[in-house]
């Protein structure tokens, strides 16, 4: 039985590194090219002998033959739906279909499909233990537009979980029961999370209840603490195994599992009987790393696992809906992957060149330099974000302005207090004081210690939505960008509910030339 094993991982290993040959000989050549890929992730998993039965994803096929939808939208105009598929088969969506079907109104999404074949496709997730927010206790859907990015230079979307959201499949076909082994992978948005319960995708039960210890196995990505956590701060990949958050053996602290928040984060969870892993790394560059691999959690009900092979995506096990985060692409398997697929399947991952928008990341910015921010807009071009006292707003500076309006207008670049992948802004003349949003307004706040004024004070830098400079992506509302409005500051929306949101001119305004500053 050993030896069939060692042989098995054997071929499962040559098979994987057969794989990864073709991939770079072949897949996604370039950034900003739209060739189709030769080979997607399910087809490394098929060659490492762990076959996909389930692959979800609105941004690409995860085969390389594949072009059926994707996803399906529903618009609130006339509450009419729209399929969306690759441009080619193996290749990115066709966002622009969504984009056509959606202009002048909006679109949630209502079918994550499922690429293998199997109709283990994701829908609104219906109440459990919990109800959602939705007619009937059921879930939200997502807004289809929340989550842009790209992929290949190509404008695609993800699934953007605001807390209440959730997708479900409780009548699966192929997914793993009881013990059986299985693995999985997806990408979120590594900036993009809470500590509400549970930011999942994977297996869960079949009637939306909490069924008992070992009734799941699914990715979590977040940083609630209550059950399990790792180093820093969070947030973490962990295995949602019901009633328990795993980031290794042990309930609650475990070294080996570290915080991890780049922009794409690829997390993996695969199991078997008494055996299982975490895995992680950055989606857009380098390899994977393995953060736990050994026997199931010293807590009783784990092992053997009773897994009922339901799918889940943005919500725990019982439909708990008070988690947050964004989902681009996962896959589950039938049987265990070896680590030489799942590295086969990162470089993949990392060939297919997701990023945040057409124009990269904007201009970099240096932790402990001082810096001044423009506005775009035609009406503001000489304006720039100052503050007067703690009201923040965007003011004329030029070099006849008094020595104090230079200094107001001037922004020491920080570490994210909430992310260090991400910044704060503490002024350059109010030592110790932050940019911060409260109500979706921005005013300038002594920093308190506390984690929301932590991920209030923080935000992402990606390339300026009009093109120009920088956008600044609030952190715990990620579908927010720092903007000007009447000259004040907000966190807005594109198209959102408050004035402040309105969609005239929100790329122009939410876009940001980072200059010298103008008190050095
Ligand atoms: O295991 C953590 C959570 O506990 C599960 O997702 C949920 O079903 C239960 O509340």
């Amino acid at each position: 039985m050993a030896q069939r094993l060692r042989s098995r991982r054997l071929r499962t290993a040559v098979l994987a590194v057969a794989a990864t040959a073709a991939l770079v000989t072949g897949v996604f050549v370039s950034a900003g090219t739209s060739q189709a890929a030769t080979s997607g992730p399910c087809d490394i998993y098929a060659n490492g002998g762990t076959p996909c039965v389930a692959a979800h994803s609105t941004t690409r096929a995860l085969y390389g033959s594949y072009s059926g939808p994707l996803y399906q939208v529903r618009r609130a105009s006339d509450n009419t739906t729209k399929d969306i598929a690759p441009v080619s088969a193996g290749s990115y969506a066709n966002a622009a279909t969504q984009d056509s079907f959606c202009a002048n109104t909006s679109c949630v999404i209502t079918i994550i499909y499922d690429q293998t074949g199997r109709n283990n496709r994701l829908t609104q997730a219906p109440p459990g233990g919990f109800n959602g927010p939705a007619a009937g206790g059921y879930d939200n859907l997502a807004n289809a537009t929340a989550a842009p990015v790209t992929i290949g230079g190509h404008k695609v979307y993800g699934v953007f979980v605001a807390p209440g959201t959730g997708y479900r499949n409780n009548n699966t076909n192929g997914i793993a029961t009881g013990d059986q082994p299985e693995g999985m992978y997806a990408i979120f948005d590594g900036t993009h999370y809470n500590g509400g319960c549970c930011f999942d995708y994977g297996n869960a039960e079949r009637n939306s209840r909490d069924n008992g210890n070992g009734t799941m196995e699914a990715i979590y990505f977040g940083n609630i603490k209550v059950w399990g956590y790792g180093a820093g701060n969070g947030p973490w990949i962990m295995a949602d195994l019901e009633n328990g958050l795993y980031s290794g053996v042990n309930a609650g602290y475990n070294a080996g599992d570290p915080s991890i928040s780049n922009r794409f984060v690829t997390a993996i969870i695969k199991g078997e009987p008494n055996h299982w892993s975490i895995r992680g790394g950055n989606a857009q560059s380098g390899n994977l790393s393995t953060f736990y691999n050994g026997a199931r959690p010293n807590v009783a009900g784990y092992n053997p696992m009773k897994k009922e092979g339901a799918i889940i995506l943005g919500i725990g096990g019982d439909n708990s809906n008070g988690s947050a985060g964004t989902f681009y692409e996962g896959v589950m398997t039938s049987g265990y992957p070896s680590d030489a697929t799942e590295n086969s399947v990162q470089a993949n991952i990392v060939a297919a060149n997701y990023n945040t928008s057409g124009q990269g990341t904007g201009t970099p910015l240096t932790v402990g330099s001082t810096i001044s921010l423009r506005a775009t807009t035609a009406c503001c071009t000489t304006r720039y974000i100052n503050h007067s006292g703690s009201a923040v707003n965007t003011a004329v500076v030029s070099s006849s302005s008094s020595a104090t309006d230079k200094a107001n207008a001037s922004w020491i670049v920080r570490a994210g207090l909430g992310n260090s992948s991400c910044y704060s802004f503490e002024s350059k003349n109010t030592s110790g004081q932050y940019l911060r949003h409260q109500n979706y307004q921005i005013s300038l706040q002594s920093n308190d210690g506390s984690s929301l004024f932590a991920a209030d004070a923080t935000f992402c830098s990606e390339g300026g939505k009009n093109g120009q400079g920088n956008s600044f992506r609030s952190v715990n509302f990620s579908d927010r960008y720092i903007r000007h409005y009447s000259n004040l500051l907000y966190i807005a929306s594109n198209g959102g509910t408050n004035t402040w949101d309105s969609a005239n001119l929100w790329s122009d305004d939410v876009s940001w030339v980072v200059t010298a500053p103008w008190t050095p």
